[in-house]
């Protein structure tokens, strides 16, 4: 079932990644319901098709299970491909961002688990839990979590610290999945690779916006 050649490997690493991106950019624009005071609103509408919600968790699972195998066994083949006096040479054009993809991944994997027992299945903090607390028309407040989440200092700082290894990643990501298509040329080639940076700064700052304005307080 899976590709067995090297270049198949990228090819879907590059897909499994644009789709994780696309969530992200649908998350991002979910969460900032919280900007019109609609946070619980937009939850319930969520909670309100739960075969979909499955059928969606299903399908986003298997593909984050499949980029990450092939995240660890694309890095193995290509430590292993790179004889160690060779490798300053090749690496001459290589990024920050793009050496460092296994390691943002994996500070990404680690958020995601936290984030999940946090907000999702709302362990980490049982007192706020939006499953424990209805607001005023009876529904989860999912509104009340994040906001007193985020008051915490530790709470915001862990998230902001996530989001500079989520930019990071996305900052090499987006426009290297580009490239492994193959919808480069040399013309094109810092179109691509300015566009890919551009999106990924606005994501960054895009997620960064909702914890940066409750700890200055405009959202409260
Ligand atoms: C400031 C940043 C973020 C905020 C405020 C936030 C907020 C939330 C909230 C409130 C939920 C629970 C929704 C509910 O059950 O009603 C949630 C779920 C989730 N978030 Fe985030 N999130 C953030 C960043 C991220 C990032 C960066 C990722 C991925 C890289 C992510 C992935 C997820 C996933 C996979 C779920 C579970 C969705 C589900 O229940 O099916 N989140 N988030």
């Amino acid at each position: 079932m899976l590709p067995t050649s090297s270049v198949g490997r990228k090819l879907l690493m590059a897909f499994t990644g644009q789709m994780l991106v696309l969530f992200v950019i649908a998350h991002a624009a979910g969460n900032s319901t919280i900007f019109f005071s609609k946070l619980n609103t937009y939850a319930a509408g969520l909670k309100a098709l739960p075969l979909l919600l499955w059928a969606f968790r299903a399908f986003m699972f298997a593909v984050a299970a499949l980029h990450i195998y092939l995240g660890i066994v694309l890095t193995l083949e290509d430590r292993n491909a790179r004889p160690q006096g060779y490798a300053v040479s090749k690496h001459l054009r290589a990024t920050f961002a793009g050496r460092n993809m296994i390691w943002t991944g994996t500070l990404i994997g680690a958020f995601l688990i936290y984030h999940l027992l946090h907000f999702t299945v709302q362990i980490t903090n049982p007192s706020i839990a939006a499953a424990r607390n209805a607001d005023t028309l009876g529904r989860p407040d999912v509104f009340q979590m994040v906001v007193k989440s985020f008051q915490q200092a530790g709470i915001a700082s862990l998230y902001l610290l996530s989001m500079i290894a989520l930019g990071l990643h996305l900052l090499h990501g987006i426009q290297s999945s580009v490239q492994t298509w193959g919808l480069n040329n040399d013309r094109s080639l810092p179109l691509v690779e300015g566009t890919g940076r551009i999106a990924a700064a606005v994501l960054f700052l895009w997620y960064i916006a909702i914890p940066v304005v409750i700890v200055v307080g405009i959202v409260k």
